[in-house]
């Protein structure tokens, strides 16, 4: 019997890819760039699985592209706005994440743009390279402490707890949060607060976003909420881009109705509004918060278990949606 096809959208860390190697016929794309949706359609035929990435697209006519042994799409990545889940549903098809395997790396990137923006680091790089060191100066480039303020925290799901366990614990920070849920544990272990959305606006110095992308999260932060930020706070994103209305982002900065912001995703990406990068006070990284060689390793490991599992038959370690077992193709 021929063995199982994997199709891997693009090249993942060996990690992952080694596992697959080992009992699968495993096709790996080679070229940097993202998949064109052609491709795609034409690649999927016959495969039995699918590895795809964020910037993969997949609805209900790339499925339709798969022929019946079509078993999974393990995305490469905890966020899974880039696949259609209901059509995934529909039609049978197991849809896995990455869930746990980055969740320190993004946390500690979070963590890096929060000193990197309160302490204007970028700014001050820019300054040494532009040769504008000229004498030391008492009011040079001046930032914002960290200790003793408070940090707003939209979503507290594994990433969000893991940044407001640090920015307690280690950073000396208050910490406010907004989740569907209240966490007794955070509360009483970190003295975190749950707020409102408008509290948390309103009396945060530092707001970091840890939602997944959905449509009642998509413009979360727009012109009304940034409005209600402290002149003095800053707006950090590590989620995904569309959480935050980038050109209200920019005018708010351009009008210095807050004091800076740092952005890891964008909401057109790869490209950025209009603007954004002639803001000073904005700290940019290019989608890599879960960019460390351990938790690239893990999330290709992880994508790599789902696989493995469903061609055995058993359930994926981490489904994206815990009904798609019940609901799975046999
Ligand atoms: C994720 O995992 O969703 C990140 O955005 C990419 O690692």
């Amino acid at each position: 019997m021929s063995k199982p096809k994997v199709f891997v959208t693009r090249h993942i860390p060996e990690a992952g890819l080694k596992m697959l190697r080992q009992k699968f016929n495993v096709e790996v794309r080679t070229a940097k760039a993202p998949i064109s949706r052609a491709e795609l359609i034409k690649k999927i035929k016959g495969k039995d699985a699918l590895l795809c990435l964020l910037t993969d697209q997949i609805d209900g006519e790339v499925l339709d592209a798969a022929d019946p042994q079509l078993k999974i799409v393990a995305n490469f990545a905890v966020g899974f706005d880039n696949i259609d889940l209901e059509a995934a549903k529909e039609r049978g098809i197991l849809v896995t994440n990455t869930p746990n395997a980055s969740t320190e790396a993004v946390a500690e990137h979070t963590l890096a743009l929060l000193f990197a923006a309160a302490r204007r680091i970028i700014e001050g790089d820019r300054f040494m390279r532009a040769g504008k060191y000229k004498y030391w100066e008492p009011e040079l480039l001046q930032g914002s402490a960290i200790k003793g303020k408070t940090l707003g925290i939209i979503g507290l799901g594994r990433i969000g707890f893991a940044v407001a366990e640090r920015a307690t614990d280690e950073m000396g920070m208050k910490c406010l949060y907004t989740d569907l849920h209240r966490n007794p544990t955070f509360e009483k272990l970190y003295h975190g607060k749950r707020a409102t959305l408008e509290t948390l606006l309103k009396k945060s110095d530092f707001i970091t976003l840890h939602v997944p992308l959905l449509p009642s999260t998509r413009h979360l932060i727009s012109a009304k909420e940034l409005n209600m930020m402290k002149k003095t706070a800053y707006l950090i994103n590590t989620s995904r881009g569309p959480v935050v209305n980038e050109k209200a982002l920019v005018t708010a900065l351009k009008n210095h109705k807050i004091a800076g912001a740092a952005l890891d995703v964008y909401e057109f990406e790869p490209k950025m509004a209009p603007g954004l990068k002639t803001v000073d006070h904005v700290t940019l990284t290019p989608h890599i918060a879960s960019s460390t060689h351990q938790a690239r390793d893990g999330m290709s490991m992880m994508a790599a278990k789902n696989i493995i599992a469903a061609l055995s038959g058993r359930k994926p370690p981490t489904l994206a949606d815990p009904e798609l077992w019940s609901k799975r193709r046999k």
